[in-house]
């Protein structure tokens, strides 16, 4: 196992659990740092950890924005930092230790509902609406991009698809069957980066 990654997350984690689970089994990389900037009392991920024997290490904004948490990473000799969930800007100074190897998954097909305060369900409430009121908004999904300072703008590495149903689905609807993209493609995109192979770049369900 020759390369070392970092997840970074702000609450449930279940797209970081699905990360850690696949690098694992397929003995791909090993994750040498779970970093979460909230508390156990309202971030699921450390109970996820703990059920899979390990460890969540807090940080705080100040850690990210000074440099602390970059020294600390580079310490550990960190090739990949994948953000499942996680809700900070990256700073510029940050970026520049990992041009390329920090990667993002947003729940909509961007560049639609993306940026500052597009996150969770407010991303699928806008998703809903637009849906509702468009014909031309019928599609959802899943992107994973490289990461920039700018929220929700860098390349795009991947995109999944899928339908809105505006006689079935709802907000809540929409998140699961986008959790669920999530869930099955972020881990088999992270294994292509880290392998270095080529990713077909997007898929409609
Ligand atoms: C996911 O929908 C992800 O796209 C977004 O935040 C959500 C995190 O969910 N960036 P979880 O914490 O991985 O369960």
């Amino acid at each position: 196992m020759s390369q070392q990654v970092a997840i970074l997350a702000s609450g449930s984690g279940s797209n970081a659990q699905a990360l850690w689970r696949h690098l694992g089994e397929k003995s791909l990389a090993e994750v040498v740092f779970i970093g979460c900037n909230r508390g156990p009392e309202r971030a699921g991920i450390y109970e996820r950890a703990e059920a899979d024997g390990l460890v969540v290490e807090r940080f705080a904004r100040k850690d990210l924005e000074s440099g602390q948490l970059r020294k600390l990473l580079e310490a550990r000799m960190v090739d990949w930092i994948f953000l499942a969930g996680f809700l900070m800007r990256i700073p510029r100074d940050f970026i520049a230790g990992w041009p390329r190897q920090i990667v993002n998954i947003h729940p909509s097909l961007l560049p639609h509902f993306g940026g500052q305060g597009m996150w969770g369900h407010h991303v699928h409430e806008a998703v809903w609406s637009a849906a509702e009121a468009d014909e031309n908004f019928r599609t959802t999904g899943m992107t994973i991009h490289r990461v920039n300072e700018n929220y929700d703008e860098g390349e795009v590495v991947f995109q999944a698809e899928v339908a809105i149903d505006p006689r079935t689905d709802d907000p809540s609807k929409i998140a699961s069957k986008v959790l669920s993209l999530e869930h099955t493609y972020y881990p088999k995109v992270a294994e292509h980066l880290i392998r270095d192979e080529p990713i077909q770049k997007s898929i409609s369900l």
